[in-house]
C-alpha cells in the first residue's frame, strides 16, 4: 500500500513513522513534510497542505490507498471533501464535521444540545453586550474567538482589563478564520482543575479509544508564560485511569459523535477531546478535529497494533484490533526557538537531529528545514525528543540528560514535563 500524510510538523512525523512501521506499506508520502523525515524512510512531496487539486491528483497518480490529514487548516479548507468527491479514501473529517474545532460556538451548541458536560457559556457578536455580560459574571473568565486562531484565540482573563482587551481585539479588530465573516466570541465560565486530552478513532456513530495524554501549553515551567501549541506531553496519564477513560468515551465522545450524525455532519477521523477534571467531574474545554501536537508523538508510541491495519479496517467498516502497551510511560519534550510563541529566531544550526540508537528514544521534527545540506530551524517549535521508561521519573531523566548533553544555542525547553504525574 501507499499512504499519503498531509502536514509537515512533529505530529505528521509521528503519524508517518507509525505508518512506516507497518509491513503492509510500500511508500509513505508526506506533503510537504520536513527534510528530517527522510531519515525515517518517509518521502516528502512538495505540495501545499491546502492545495486540494494537486493533492488529489498526487493521490491518484501514486495509487494512494488512503490519506491522513494531520493539521486543522486543510480540514477547514475542505481538503477531506475534495478527496471524498473523487472517490478517494481519507481518514479525516469533512469541512462540516471539522466545524467542531473551527467554530467554538458550533461546538458549544452541540455540547449543550447533546448533554456533553462543559463550561457554561454564551456567544456574542456585539461588543457592548459582551462587555456587559463579562462585567456581570466577573473574573476570572474565559474569552474564545469563534474561528481558527492558531492557538491565539483563547484568553483566560484574570482581570477586567484583560477581558475587555480580549473582547476589543476579537470583536472590533478581529481577523480570525471562520466561515461566516462575522466576528463572534464565546464567553465561558472559568474552570479549575487538571487538564488532559483523550483521542478517539471515529467513524459515524462508532468510536474507539486512541490514546490519553497530558500536554503542557504554557511556554515556561510551572505553567507560566504565554499559551503555545504545546511544549511537551506524556502518555498514559497515571492520575487518570481506565475509569476516567471509560467515562470520557461514554459521556463525552459517544454523545457528541451521535449528535454530529443527527446534525448531518457525520464524523470520520481522529477526534480530540480537551478535558478538565474539575471537582464536579469531567468537563470539555474544546474539541479538535485531529490528533494533538505534541500529544501524537507520545501517544502513537503506546500503540502495539498496526496503525495501518486499524485505519484500513475502520475505513472498510470492519472491527479493528487495537492493543496498547500496558506498562510504562512515554514522555516527550519540545525544543523551541528563543522568542517562541512570539517572534522567534530562525536558521539555528541543528546538527544531525539524531538520538542514540538501541534506546527507547525517538526524535520528531517540526520547524526544521535544510540549508546547504544542513538542518536549520524554521519554526518556533523545532523538534521533540521522547523516551519510554517504566516510570515518569526515568523517562524524564533519559530525555533531559540527552537535551542537556546536546545543547542547541538560542533554544529553550521546559524542565518540568510530566511533573504533574509526580505530585
Ligand atoms: P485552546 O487555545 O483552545 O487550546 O485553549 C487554551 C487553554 O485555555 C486551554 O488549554 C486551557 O488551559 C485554557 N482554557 C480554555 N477554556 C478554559 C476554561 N473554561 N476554564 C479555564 N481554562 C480554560
Ligand atoms: N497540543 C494541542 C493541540 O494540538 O491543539
Amino acid at each position: 500500500m501507499n499512504i499519503l500524510v498531509i502536514g509537515s510538523g512533529g505530529r505528521e512525523h509521528a503519524i508517518a513513522k507509525a505508518i512506516v512501521r507497518s509491513p503492509k506499506v510500500k511508500t509513505v508520502y508526506c506533503a510537504k513534510g520536513n527534510p528530517r523525515m527522510a531519515q525515517d524512510g518517509i518521502v516528502c512531496v512538495d505540495i501545499s497542505e491546502t492545495d486540494k487539486q494537486a493533492l488529489v491528483q498526487f493521490a491518484k497518480e501514486h495509487e494512494i490507498s488512503w490519506t491522513f490529514i494531520g493539521p486543522e487548516l486543510p480540514l477547514f479548507h475542505g481538503v477531506s471533501d475534495a478527496f471524498e468527491q473523487e472517490g478517494l479514501l481519507v481518514f479525516s473529517p469533512s469541512q462540516r464535521a471539522a466545524k467542531i474545532e473551527y467554530s467554538k460556538d458550533f461546538a458549544k451548541e452541540l455540547m449543550k444540545k447533546y448533554n456533553v458536560p462543559t463550561a457554561q457559556s454564551q456567544t456574542f457578536t456585539d461588543f457592548e453586550k459582551a462587555k456587559t455580560y463579562c462585567l456581570e459574571k466577573g473574573v476570572p473568565i474565559v474569552i474564545k474567538a469563534d474561528g481558527l486562531a492558531a492557538g491565539k484565540g483563547v484568553v483566560v482573563a484574570m482581570t477586567e482589563q484583560e477581558a475587555l482587551d480580549a473582547l476589543s481585539l476579537m470583536l472590533i479588530d478581529g481577523s480570525y478564520t471562520n466561515d461566516n465573516d462575522v466576528a463572534r466570541v464565546v464567553i465561558e465560565e472559568y474552570l479549575e482543575g487538571e487538564e488532559f486530552s483523550v483521542f478517539s478513532f471515529v467513524k459515524g456513530r462508532k468510536a474507539w479509544f486512541a490514546g490519553i495524554s497530558q500536554d503542557h501549553k504554557r511556554a515556561y515551567d510551572n505553567d507560566k508564560g504565554a499559551n503555545t501549541g504545546g511544549m511537551g506531553a506524556y502518555s498514559p496519564v497515571p492520575q487518570f485511569d481506565q475509569t476516567v477513560i471509560d467515562d470520557v468515551m461514554m459521556h463525552v465522545v459517544q454523545p457528541i459523535i451521535d449528535g454530529l450524525v443527527l446534525e448531518g455532519a457525520s464524523y470520520t477521523g481522529v477526534l480530540y477531546a480537551g478535558l478538565m477534571m474539575t471537582k464536579n467531574g469531567i468537563k470539555v474545554i474544546e474539541f479538535n478535529a485531529r490528533f494533538g501536537d505534541p500529544e501524537t508523538q507520545v501517544v502513537l508510541q503506546r500503540l502495539k497494533s498496526d496503525f495501518v491495519e486499524i485505519i484500513t479496517d475502520i475505513l472498510e467498516d470492519k472491527e479493528p484490533t487495537i492493543e496498547w502497551r500496558q506498562s510504562g510511560i512515554t514522555l516527550g519534550v519540545v525544543v523551541a526557538a528563543n522568542g517562541y510563541p512570539s517572534a522567534y529566531v530562525k536558521d539555528l544550526p541543528l546538527g544531525t537531529l539524531t538520538v542514540p540508537q538501541h534506546t527507547s528514544m525517538e526524535l520528531f521534527a517540526a520547524g526544521v528545514t535544510e540549508k546547504n545540506g544542513e538542518y536549520v530551524s524554521s519554526g518556533g517549535r523545532i523538534f521533540l525528543v521522547s523516551a519510554t521508561a517504566q516510570t515518569v521519573k526515568e523517562a524524564q531523566q533519559e530525555v533531559y540528560t540527552y537535551l542537556s548533553e546536546n545543547p542547541i544555542p538560542q533554544t529553550f525547553y521546559r524542565q518540568d514535563i510530566g511533573s504533574k504525574a509526580l505530585r
